[in-house]
């Protein structure tokens, strides 16, 4: 992964915050037990920790930028609780557990992922109403973007309708990896960014970065699909050939997918070149991806 001691204080802040989150949620307790389950389950905190690292890393306060990296968080599990429903991907592992709806049902799944969509909208807009500025607010328009029609459930609905497609090809391949699974990374950045005061040149860079790196990082999610273990993984693996998902495996095989993902890499490393040393963090992360196991 490339997040090892230098993003662990980054992802006990993380984990705390979100402890806090969930302990003050309000809901009712079958509500909250299966939003908690699925949300302390583990799970690699990279979209909200590229957050934290993206501001730091332009000198803002981390402390601001932590509700949002959080929001995005929820929002993430709750696309992998939807993600694994009968009626999507029909997954019965995720995080190393049993799905979330193998343990509370299918309706109780559906809400546990409503309540964490919608609460996490909650925190940004009471960021807001406490301290309004426009940094705040295009850091939530970012969350926002990547999650939604035109972010990550645009991806997962054409990632469905092309189980069935006649012969899809390379651009609907692109359409899905960028929306279902770039959208969100590249808000985590974003948001990280906006919360540092970024400016315009600082802002093209890492949205180049967080569509090299999301796409990257969905190209090796496919590839640990074939290639993976459970243990690392911590989802039942070979599905996607099961379930006929257009990955770039299926269109080129797994030598030329491993070669794009090469240089998606590469791409990765040099959106990021106008920050020298200070993004050192994302270049690792983007060059280790390649051998990731989780
Ligand atoms: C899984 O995301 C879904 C994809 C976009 C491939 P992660 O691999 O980041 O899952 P967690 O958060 O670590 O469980
Ligand atoms: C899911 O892609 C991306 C999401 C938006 C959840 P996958 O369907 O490949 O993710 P996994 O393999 O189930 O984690
Ligand atoms: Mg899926
Ligand atoms: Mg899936
Ligand atoms: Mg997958």
């Amino acid at each position: 992964m490339g997040f090892g001691e230098e993003t662990k204080a980054y992802r006990e802040m993380i984990e705390s915050a979100l402890s806090g989150y969930i302990a003050g949620c309000g809901a009712p307790e079958q509500l909250k037990d299966a939003m908690e389950y699925s949300l302390k389950a583990g799970g690699k905190r990279l979209r909200p920790v590229l957050t934290l690292y993206v501001c730091d890393m332009l000198g803002g306060d981390v402390q601001r930028a932590l509700p949002f990296a959080c929001a995005l968080e929820m929002i993430h599990t709750y696309s992998l609780i939807h993600d694994d429903l009968p009626c999507m991907d029909d997954d019965d592992f995720r995080r190393g557990r049993p799905s979330s709806h193998k343990v509370f049902g299918e309706a109780n799944a559906v809400l546990a992922g409503d309540g964490l969509l919608s609460y996490a909208f909650d925190i940004m807009l009471k960021v807001m109403q406490k301290d309004f500025t426009p940094n705040a607010l295009n850091a939530a328009i970012a969350v926002s973007r990547g999650a939604g029609v035109r972010g990550m459930v645009a991806g997962q609905v054409i990632d469905l309708a092309s189980e069935t497609a006649d012969d899809p090809g390379i651009d609907q391949l692109r359409f899905i990896q960028d929306n279902k699974t770039a959208a969100m990374i590249k808000a985590a950045v974003l948001a990280g960014a906006y919360m540092a005061g970024g400016d315009e040149a600082q802002l093209d860079a890492l949205s180049r970065y967080g569509d090299a790196y999301g796409v990257l990082f969905q190209m090796t999610d496919d590839i640990l699909d074939v290639e993976g273990d459970f243990e690392g993984m911590g989802k039942t693996l070979g599905k996607d050939q099961q379930e006929n998902k257009l990955t770039y495996i299926s269109l080129y095989g797994l030598d030329k997918a491993k070669e794009i993902a090469r240089e998606t890499a590469d791409e990765a490393i040099a959106a990021v070149d106008i920050f020298g040393e200070r993004a050192t963090l994302l270049r690792e992360l983007a060059k280790s991806c390649l051998d990731r196991r989780s």
